[in-house]
């Protein structure tokens, strides 16, 4: 993936799509369904977009679908590369660079993660506050430049995650807040590890989304986030934990977490 890469599916994004909407939405686990309620929508599938990543793991469309969700223009990235594919931090790199030199200027993330707070229930909802780079990757490696020692205090932007909270409320979801620490996988965690994580003040554990924060942060985009919990994290709680399980719950909460979602992008300003 190269300048040129980006450039390139940059404009091929503008010559099908039109010019960028100001929100990207990227739908983790769980949060698939949001892109049926993109209306007119039309869609670029990743492979024709140099910059963006071939997708491994199954049930993963790939694609940018641009549309409206009530009055707000948005796309919507389906698929996400993760780390533990590969070992690499850098999967969502070109396609994130790619929004921001289309012109998107937030990137809404959601992903599907276990709940460390006894009382944020499987099916419910985290705005993610901060996070903890558990992994001590970056995507930023081998960046040239000043600015790769970017600040990544705020970098959920505070006035739109209060924008978030307020929508959240007129559609009737607890939402909860806090601290999502990322975890390579793709194994879960063992019990000790998530003492551990709680100890260090998180309240949510995931295998995504600190990466895409970091490269779009760096890229100059704002960040939102929301993850979904699929289960009680290791040891907390006597169930087993498995990917089946995890996507049986987040089938389960879809309906409500994407009316949530819908209602957050149509809220947010800009
Ligand atoms: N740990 C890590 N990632 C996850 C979990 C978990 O418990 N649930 C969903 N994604």
């Amino acid at each position: 993936m190269n300048k040129n890469d980006i450039a390139q599916s940059a404009s091929t994004l503008a010559a099908r799509l039109g010019p960028a909407p100001d929100i990207a939405v990227l739908l983790g686990s769980g949060w698939g369904p949001f892109a049926e309620q993109v209306q007119g929508a039309v869609d670029v599938p990743y492979a024709e977009l140099p910059a963006f990543p071939a997708l491994g793991v199954g049930g993963h469309k790939g694609l940018v679908r641009a549309g409206t969700v009530g009055t707000r223009r948005v796309a919507v990235l389906a698929g996400r590369k993760h780390a533990y594919e590969t070992g690499e931090a850098t999967g969502m790199l070109g396609a994130i660079r790619t929004l921001a030199a289309w012109g998107v200027k937030l990137l809404l993330q959601t992903n599907a993660a276990g709940s460390m707070d006894a009382t944020m229930r499987p099916g419910e909802l985290m705005l993610i506050s901060d996070h903890i780079n558990l992994v001590q990757r970056s995507p930023l490696i081998g960046e040239p430049g000043d600015g790769r020692f970017c600040d990544m205090s705020d970098a959920y932007t505070p006035a739109l995650r209060q924008q978030a909270r307020a929508a959240a409320a007129a559609v009737g979801t607890q939402l909860h807040e806090g601290i999502y620490a990322w975890v390579l996988g793709p194994q879960f965690e063992t019990p000790a590890e998530i003492r551990m994580f709680q100890a260090f003040g998180a309240q949510a554990v995931g295998m995504s989304t600190v990466p895409e924060t970091i490269i779009a942060r760096h890229a100059g985009m704002k960040v939102l986030a929301l993850s979904m919990m699929t289960n009680m994290a290791a040891g907390m709680e006597k169930e087993t934990l498995s990917h089946a399980h995890t996507l049986a719950t987040a089938n389960a909460a879809s309906e409500r977490a994407v009316a949530t979602l819908a209602a957050v992008v149509q809220s947010l300003e800009l």
